[in-house]
C-alpha cells in the first residue's frame, strides 16, 4: 500500500467517537497557557474581583483545580515580588491589566496586557510594576504554590516571611 492510498472516508467531524474528548481540565503546559488566555480574554471572570491595596500586595484565589491554582494579583505603581522562585511548581504568568516589568538573571523585559510567560520549577525571577498605572495580573500555578523561597539580590534583601506571598 502506498502512502497515496490512505485516505479518510467522509468528514472526521462526522464520527465524534473517533475524536479526543475535550479535557475538563489543562494537564500540559499548553493547555494551562490556554487556560490563562482564555481567563485573560473574559474580563467578566475577573475584572469585578480585582483590588488594589496600596499597603500590601493584593491576591486572591481565582480558581483551583485537579493539582492547579489561579491566582489573581494587583501591583500598585512601585509594588514589587522580590526576587524569588516557586519551590516545586511551573506557572504561567499573564498580564491582565498595565504593565509589569520582570527582571531575571539574564535582564529584564517590560510585560504588557496580554504578555504571557510560561516557567518551570527553580525559575527565579522579580516581578515589580514600574509604572505610574496600577497592574493586574493572572498567575496559574501547577501544582499549586506551596512555597515561593526568596532570594538575595544587590536590590532586594532576603525575604523571610514564611507565608507565601504569589507572584
Ligand atoms: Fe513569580
Amino acid at each position: 500500500m502506498s502512502d497515496s492510498d490512505l485516505q479518510i472516508a467522509g468528514d472526521i467531524l462526522e464520527v465524534p467517537h473517533l475524536l479526543q474528548a475535550p479535557r475538563e481540565h489543562p494537564v500540559t503546559v499548553a493547555e494551562f497557557a490556554g487556560l490563562a488566555c482564555s481567563i485573560a480574554a473574559d474580563r467578566s471572570q475577573w475584572e469585578h474581583l480585582v483590588a488594589y491595596d496600596a499597603t500590601t500586595r493584593w491576591n486572591h484565589l481565582l480558581r483551583t483545580g485537579p493539582g492547579y491554582e489561579a491566582w489573581l494579583l494587583s501591583w500598585v505603581p512601585g509594588q514589587g515580588s522580590g526576587l524569588h522562585d516557586h519551590g516545586r511548581s511551573s506557572g504561567v504568568l499573564t498580564v491582565l491589566v498595565g504593565t509589569l516589568t520582570e527582571r531575571t538573571g539574564r535582564g529584564m523585559r517590560a510585560l504588557s496586557e496580554g504578555a504571557q510567560r510560561v516557567f518551570a520549577p527553580g525559575y527565579v525571577h522579580e516581578v515589580v510594576n514600574d509604572t505610574l498605572e496600577p497592574a493586574a495580573s493572572l498567575h496559574v500555578y501547577y501544582p499549586g504554590l506551596s512555597e515561593m523561597p526568596m532570594h538575595t539580590s544587590g536590590r532586594c534583601a532576603a525575604h523571610t516571611d514564611p507565608r507565601p506571598v504569589n507572584a
